[in-house]
């Protein structure tokens, strides 16, 4: 293996140099054939730097037909060419090449680059794909103006779709047809995008804030155009939204999104053509839960913002992801927080940070926002870049206010519009529009790692006075030794005092303390109140005190959060006691008056009802109790529901009656409905009745899916029977057959491992396609901790060996699920020696991708 390791490189941004030429113009034609697609592209090159005579273009998995320079065809003694490069020495300052190439997109599993699934042509361009179409500059500093004719038999694929503006449409003698498009904004090439097919299509207009109207287009799979118009009355929201808090207008004549069902990620962003996932824009009540609602028209957001934060102003190099990422899902997150509850919004948002954010500084993937090396872009596609990128973000915002934020915003598209820049630009131009010194805030964009907050009160009684000592500490990280204190904004409220509002303390040393005068002996400070900077936070609560909080704080997050500290503490106590800890009854009481007495965001009661997912309680130990966490949530879930059996079905019951559609209190209903289903199902006199009618009488697939889920967990005996007939209900959508797979991974009995055997082979499943190979995998290991980390190696050799079969198809599929065997250092020594032995499978295996053999190396180094 070290061999090896040492002939991978890894790229380091301490080496970026710009770029010595510059693509003027971009001219692609594209003859579209799934085994023998011609690709010519016509390139109008000017030489910056004179000094340089060599033009190395980058190119992968192309066959090379034809170089001309300059209208000479050149022979291959011109030029050299390896299984990464064309390279050729120029002589002028300004020259055109035309190459052509051959690629078979059937063949293309692994989805990066022109790929062809499901008789279509699409294509995924970043981070480092357009280098698999034709040789180029394949860096996103090199921005040209792009045209691009396809040409294609117009009866399989009448439609023929590219970025900007469509110029031409004629058929050709040979019976083909072509279509021409142009987009006047240059761009990096990674946001080029095609797609060739057939579709339903759904259509609107959309105006603009200043008058001008857009074209908008959706085009997805045959009979399911009916299920594209929640995703498109989102994008109208999303874009009424960010002219209305941004002032950000859509730029060109049309807006087009395609949804794929072969897609590696959620979304892309291309100009003018965003290519999605098929299960982020495809809903109805019947076949999508809540959630899917929720995630179409948060996606939709975040690809439409991209037009402005990405595209317009784009990254000068792939370190710099966060500059468009972290900035782009604070968009988004904003925009969601206006269209549905807000606090639980912000919950989920703090939820990924403290179970996937923090996992991964834990790790040996740990790596700040703004990378320094790395081998595999694609997997920088992170936690870390997106959702803390967006915390820092959000930091900056709360720093500067509404206000100040805006002000940063226009000055940097003022500055940088159609230019590729780093996210030093970006705080700059924050810094300059409010004439702040952010120089201390910036180590967020260099330091890895989560700084640990510990808060310690004490009272002066005679002087009434009140001290918290606050102490910042940042844990070293795989990547990085010594850690400097951080800025962080702390947010916090005084309960029980004259001064009942909200503030913000900026702490920015390793060490300091507030104080309050005047104050009783039984205020209470509630501190960072609705997660103000993303921290571990350290305090001495009692439970009275945190089940104080959670009554009375006016912040939800925070009232919410101080019962995720009680469920903290009473799980450590179990798990030291090894035995069954008692909840306290403050805690029954608190339910009791919730179940009765609901608060006005149902959806807000639902997640304080809520016993914490293993994920959640993991991540606060090293090494990771699995079967005690485990025991302790299925007790503490026994206790609830036996305690409150009443309450349950009284709320239940309340709550029964609800209208289908996807509107806030609907949503909140049916969250708090089937919180108290889970508890319900717990109970073996409710089970049938209950679980029956609810899977039965469904009006929704939330609550469907919610009634399966239940009876799961409760070990209900009619479970199969209710998933055979699920299954036979659903065998014609698959994005539904994807929840149902789910399902059947995550059962928490050994049977699984015979269960996914079977699922591999179900008519439906298909190792090329991701959203296939997420439903099954993705569930077993995250959903399934029980099963997936068995003593005996089973749950780990089942995703080592996928992983392998994974690996020759699609390598960036295959290296996202390998993650969960990296954290091997986390485990008691049995699980540590079965994970490393897995490592050392993968790490010894002849051919194995970059993308996994990045993060295997490090694990093991
Ligand atoms: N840029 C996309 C987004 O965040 C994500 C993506 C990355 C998609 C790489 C495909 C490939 O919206
Ligand atoms: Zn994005």
């Amino acid at each position: 293996m070290s061999a090896e390791a040492l002939s991978r490189p890894f790229k380091r941004l301490a080496d970026y140099l710009p770029p010595a030429f510059s693509i003027e113009s971009t001219d692609l034609t594209f003859e579209l054939d799934p085994v023998n697609t011609v690709v010519t592209a016509e390139l109008q090159i000017r030489r910056l730097d004179s000094k340089v005579v060599e033009l190395c273009l980058q190119g992968q998995q192309l066959e090379l037909l034809s170089v001309q320079y300059k209208g000479h065809l050149l022979s291959a003694d011109d030029y050299q060419l390896d299984d990464k490069s064309l390279r050729l020495t120029v002589q002028d300052d300004r020259f055109s090449l035309v190459i052509k190439t051959r690629l078979q997109p059937q063949a293309n599993t692994a989805l990066e680059g022109l790929y062809y699934a499901n008789n279509t042509f699409c294509t995924q361009c970043e981070a480092e794909g357009f280098q698999r179409i034709t040789y180029y500059l394949d860096r996103p500093d090199v921005l040209s103006l792009f045209s691009s004719s396809l040409i294609a038999d117009p009866q399989q694929y009448p439609f023929l779709l590219s970025n900007g503006n469509k110029v031409e449409q004629r058929e050709l003698t040979d019976g083909r047809r072509l279509v021409r498009w142009q987009d006047p904004f240059p761009k990096p090439c990674y946001l080029f995008a095609l797609v060739a097919g057939d579709f339903d299509t759904l259509s609107s207009e959309y105006q603009t804030a200043s008058g001008r109207t857009v074209q908008l287009e959706f085009y997805v799979e045959k009979g399911q155009g009916s299920k594209a118009s929640f995703a498109l009355e989102s994008l109208k929201r999303a874009m009424r939204w960010d002219e209305e808090r941004f002032g950000l207008e859509y730029d060109l004549e049309r807006y087009m999104v395609v949804a794929v069902d072969f897609f590696n990620m959620g979304a892309m962003e291309n100009k003018g053509l965003n290519v999605f996932n098929s299960k982020y824009v495809l809903v109805s009540e019947a076949s999508a839960t809540d959630k899917d609602f929720f995630n179409v028209e948060s996606i939709i957001g975040h690809e439409y913002f991209h037009n402005w934060t990405g595209n317009r102003v784009t990254c000068r190099d792939w370190f710099q992801l966060s500059l468009k990422e972290g900035l782009t899902v604070f968009r988004d997150q904003e925009f969601s927080r206006d269209m549905g509850s807000a606090t639980v919004n912000r919950i989920d948002a703090v939820q990924v940070i403290r179970t996937a954010q923090f996992a991964e500084d834990a790790s040996p993937m740990a790596h700040p926002i703004r990378p320094e090396q790395v081998m595999e872009m694609n997997n920088f596609y992170t936690v870390t870049v997106y959702d803390k990128g967006a915390e820092v973000i959000r930091m900056l915002h709360t720093l500067l206010g509404e206000a100040g934020f805006q002000a940063g915003m226009r000055l940097y598209f003022q500055r940088h519009d159609g230019q590729a820049v780093t996210c030093d630009d970006f705080v700059q131009a924050m810094q300059d529009a409010n004439q702040q010194d952010l120089t201390a805030f910036r180590r967020w964009y260099q330091q890895s790692g989560t700084p640990v907050l510990s808060v310690k009160r004490s009272y002066d009684a005679d002087r009434r006075q009140l001290t918290l000592t606050l102490q910042q500490k940042t844990p070293p990280t795989a990547d990085q030794a010594q850690k400097q204190p951080l800025v962080l904004p702390i947010r916090y409220q005084l309960l029980g005092s004259k001064r009942s509002s909200s503030e913000l303390f900026v702490m920015t040393s390793a060490q300091a303390s507030l104080t309050f005068d005047n104050v009783e002996a039984t205020a209470l400070p509630v501190v960072l109140e609705d997660f103000s900077a993303p921290v571990r936070l350290q305090h001495d609560y009692s439970d009275a005190e945190l089940l104080r909080i959670a009554t009375e704080a006016s912040n939800g997050f925070a009232r919410w959060d101080a019962l995720q500290s009680c469920w903290l503490g009473w799980l450590q106590q179990a798990v030291a006691k090894g035995e069954s800890y008692e909840l306290p009854e403050g805690l029954f009481d608190f339910y009791q008056q919730l179940l009765h007495q609901p608060l006005t965001d149902l959806a807000l009661t639902a997640e304080l009802l809520k016993v914490p997912d293993y994920a959640v309680f993991a991540e606060n130990f090293s090494p990771i109790p699995v079967d005690a966490i485990l025991d302790a949530i299925t007790d503490f879930r026994r206790q609830l529901s036996q305690r409150l059996a009443g309450a349950w079905l009284h709320c239940y019951q309340q709550q029964r009656q609800t209208t289908p559609d996807y509107h806030e209190t609907n949503v909140g209903q049916r969250a708090l409905k089937n919180r108290c289903l889970e508890f319900l199902a717990l109970l073996p006199e409710c089970n049938k009745t209950v679980l029956e009618q609810q899977y039965r009488n469904a009006n929704t697939m939330t609550d469907q899916l919610a009634a399966l889920k239940a009876a799961q967990q409760g070990g209900y005996p009619g479970f199969h029977t209710l998933m055979e007939d699920f299954g036979k209900a659903w065998q014609h959508d698959v994005l539904v057959l994807d929840k149902w797979f789910g399902l059947h991974a995550s059962n928490p009995d050994p049977a699984v491992f015979a269960q996914i055997e079977a699922l591999c082979q179900h008519d439906k499943f298909s190792w090329q396609n991701p959203n296939r190979v997420r439903a099954v995998f993705h569930a077993f290991t995250m959903l399934n901790p029980g099963q997936f980390h068995r003593l005996d190696g089973r749950g780990y050799a089942l995703l080592t060996d996928t992983v392998i079969q994974l690996d020759g198809i699609n390598p960036q599929v295959a290296a996202r699920l390998v993650t969960p065997l990296l954290s091997w250092k986390r485990f008691d020594t049995e699980r540590q020696s079965l994970l490393r032995a897995a490592l050392e499978r993968l790490a010894d295996r002849a051919g194995i991708s970059d993308d996994v053999f990045e993060k295997v190396s490090k694990a093991l180094a």
